[in-house]
């Protein structure tokens, strides 16, 4: 279903931001970004209006005015690290007159907003997934009226289009198709926090898309909690998107998450396998390998329908290659169940694993299931998979030595500035040693060694 916030509200929001701008108020912002790429993409807005409001971005709370905490609550780790980080700055908060906002997921939660009313009383503003275009709107009225803005929605908020975007990138950019998830997957929360599933107009993805081609970007990742439900119109889906992004000039690499293996469909297959800018590198969550785990996980797939997709994709898709996402330890998981997984994991050869262990979230179903797992034996099983995982990521790895790769340079290493960092077509990590002028550009590189996480290459001419 597509629904849109009106071009009358998105104004009205341009009104504010003006408004704000003509404040005298010191003006720098911090933007603490947790999470998955869709809350990268919403950082990416939010740090958009701000830039409209001339705020400057600092990479240090202690220089900022104004710091947004975008969180995540998909695991508990996640939620006690902002609590942590909020602390810090209760002291330094008056002097540099700060404003402290509170937005993500974890604002759609009642018991965190209750936590924050009773605990953190010096947090501004709080607004949650829904309400997020409103942010000009809830920022103006805490700095004129100075007071405390709550304001998280239950009910789903509309898409919106219009309002501007800061990208932390200038080759390879997110774009959000779809927003929510209707699967219910019993462990997760981001049904609870994201709401019913809603598509964006296919014309304003292409739109946005032509744009980012026009500006020189290269590679484009969709995102949604569930790419594949993407309704565009009556008669135009997923795949439907996918052919026509292939037709934008300019955009080498599209990649998409997160797809559901249940609405994986054939026309998406043969969609990817006819594009040529299309990633045959596909991100095909698994999360457990037994058909008992996934049948209480409410999945919609056994293992050997899991299988029969993959195997379904790589006749169709020459070359193809997978990643996943596994939780293990979910309540009632047998070691039988668990082998169940390292047999599958053995079977698909995954390129990466991204592995979690599993964490009780409030509201979810699995929260109320018998049988959970202890602590150790939940560590214990994640080791022996990851063991497992990066034996294969290895082995996969040494396929690459001595080949040549076309590898898109997308700027230095993080660790080490005179080592430029890249990805392959298939989306392995390249570093190597090479001129800054080759960032944004696409050249050939021999790889010469593997280290698990990335690859080492030499530039060829
Ligand atoms: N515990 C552990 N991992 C989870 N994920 C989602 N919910 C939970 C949870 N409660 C994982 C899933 C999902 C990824 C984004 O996070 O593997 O695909
Ligand atoms: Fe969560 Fe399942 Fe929806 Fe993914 S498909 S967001 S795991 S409920």
């Amino acid at each position: 279903m597509i629904k849109t916030v009106s071009s009358e509200e998105i104004e009205n929001q341009y009104e504010y931001m003006k408004k704000i701008k003509e404040l005298d108020i010191q003006r720098k912002y911090y933007i603490n970004t947790m999470g998955c790429k869709l809350n990268e993409n919403d950082s990416e807005k939010i740090s958009g209006m701000l830039s409209q409001i001339g705020y400057e971005e600092t990479n240090s709370p202690e220089d900022a005015n104004l710091v947004v905490f975008n969180t995540c609550c998909i695991r508990e780790n996640a939620e006690e690290k902002v609590f942590g980080k909020l602390g810090e700055l209760k002291n330094i908060k008056e002097k540099n007159n700060m404003i402290i906002c509170f937005a993500g997921c974890m604002s759609q939660e009642k018991h965190v907003i209750e936590k924050i009313k009773k605990s953190y009383p010096y947090v501004d503003v709080i607004f949650g997934t829904h309400n997020l275009y409103k942010f000009p709107e809830m920022l103006h009225e805490k700095i004129v009226k100075t007071k405390r803005v709550f304001d998280v929605w239950d009910i789903d908020g509309e898409i919106f289009e219009g309002l501007p975007i800061k990208r932390v990138g200038d080759k390879s950019a997110c774009v959000t198709i779809m927003n929510g998830c209707n699967n219910f997957c019993s462990y997760c929360i981001v049904p609870y926090t994201r709401g019913r599933e809603r598509s964006r107009k296919p014309e304003d993805i292409i739109n946005e898309i032509k744009e980012l081609a026009n500006n020189g970007y290269k590679e484009v990742m969709l995102l949604g909690q569930n790419v594949n439900s993407y309704k565009g119109g009556e008669n135009y889906n997923f795949a439907n998107l996918l052919r026509d992004i292939d037709k934008i000039e300019g955009i080498d690499i599209v990649r998409f998450m997160s797809p559901h293996p249940k609405d994986f469909k054939d026309d998406v297959i043969e969609a990817i396998a006819e594009s040529k800018s299309v990633s045959k590198v596909i991100h095909l969550p698994l999360q457990s390998g037994s058909t008992a785990v996934l049948k209480a996980m409410n999945r919609g797939y056994s293992k050997e329908q899991y299988l029969e997709l993959v195997d379904k994709i790589r006749n169709k898709v020459p070359n193809v290659t997978f990643t996943t996402d596994i939780i293990v330890g979910f309540p009632g998981e047998t070691e039988e169940d668990f082998e169940d997984t390292l047999d599958i994991v053995r079977k698909v050869c995954f390129e990466q694993v991204f592995m979690f262990i599993y964490s009780v979230r409030k509201g979810t179903r699995a929260e109320k299931m018998e049988g959970h797992i202890p602590e150790e034996i939940k560590s214990r099983r994640f080791n022996r998979l990851k063991e497992l995982a990066d034996r294969i990521t290895e082995e996969e790895n040494y396929k690459y030595i001595d080949t040549i790769q076309k590898v898109l340079v997308e700027g230095e290493s993080k660790t080490n500035k005179d080592v430029l960092t890249g990805r392959t077509s298939s989306n392995k990590v390249v570093n190597f040693v090479g001129d800054k002028n080759l960032i944004g550009k696409e050249i050939n590189v021999k790889i010469v060694s593997q280290h698990i996480w990335y690859l080492k290459g030499e530039i060829i001419d």
